[in-house]
């Protein structure tokens, strides 16, 4: 008899994965770097400018290819980029000539998805993202919270098993920022993808991610660290003691300035 569980396979598995670029350094960007990540887990990835976050990401979206070892996707190798990754990136790279309902249905229609599936997925997001009123605009009509809004729905509307966010808010004033981590977290619960999210600001990461990815630092190897502070976090989290230790440790991982 078997009484023990098995363990959960995990869905995002990096391998030893090496990449170089041809008209970069000759040191590797990442050095056989191995990490395994669980469905369904929001990892924040932190590390000064240059370290290799976008560079992670982009191959993680299949965007560009490993010199050396490999990322596996639910088992499947990760050769070019698929509906399977989500990307947001720091500009709002929407669809110009596209509406706003259109943008977000992107992702959908080359999933065919029939269209009343379609409409009630994109009208269920326009009033997640609170843009029902301006569904018809096309993105220049739109401040620059309501174009990021617009990017992270039309990420997920085709419900990505994976979503990859690299500094997604930082054009952002801080009130945006606070509404647009929050509207992160509650398509995060819904949806159940598995997150990166690259930021150089280290409390964000604490306050969004269950674990921390801390690429190469200047002390130190790539390493993980468990954020230990239950959900729903409150705002005011980042005074508390242990969260203000964390941010220390982080920091000192890499000898760099808090919140650059
Ligand atoms: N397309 C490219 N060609 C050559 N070098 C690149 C390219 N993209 C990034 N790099 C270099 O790789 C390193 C990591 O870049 P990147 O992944 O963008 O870092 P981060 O996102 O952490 O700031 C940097 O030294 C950068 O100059
Ligand atoms: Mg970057």
């Amino acid at each position: 008899m078997n009484d023990i569980l098995p363990a959960r396979d995990p869905l995002l598995v990096f391998d030893q994965l090496t990449v170089s670029y041809r008209n970069g350094s000759s040191t590797p960007v990442l050095d056989k770097f191995s990490l395994k990540i669980e469905a369904g887990k929001f990892l924040s990835v932190v590390g000064p400018s240059g370290c290799g976050k976008s560079t992670l990401l982009h191959a993680t979206g299949g965007f560009i290819k490993p010199s050396s070892g490999a990322i596996h996707l639910g088992g499947e190798l990760i050769q070019g980029p698929s509906l399977r990754v989500g990307f947001v990136s720091q500009r709002y790279s929407l669809f110009p000539w596209l509406t706003v309902e259109d943008n977000i249905a992107f992702g959908l229609r080359s999933q065919g998805r029939p269209d009343d599936e379609m409409r009630a997925a994109v009208d269920r997001l326009l009033e997640v993202i609170g843009l029902t009123s301006q569904r018809r605009y096309y993105p220049e009509q739109l401040s620059g919270g309501m174009q990021q809004r617009v990017a992270l729905a039309r990420a997920m509307a085709p419900e990505p098993p994976v979503m990859l966010l690299d500094e997604p808010f930082s054009s952002l004033d801080a009130e945006t920022r606070q509404r647009m981590r929050e509207l992160l977290l509650r398509l995060w619960t819904e949806h159940q993808t598995t997150i990166l999210f690259v930021t150089h600001d280290i409390e964000e990461s604490l306050l969004l991610a269950d674990r921390v990815l801390l690429l190469e630092g200047k002390s130190g190897p790539a390493r993980t660290l468990e954020v230990p502070f239950p959900r729903p976090r409150a705002h005011s989290l980042p005074l508390i003691e242990p969260f203000q230790k964390l941010v220390e440790t982080i920091s000192q991982h890499y000898g760099a300035p808090l919140n650059d």
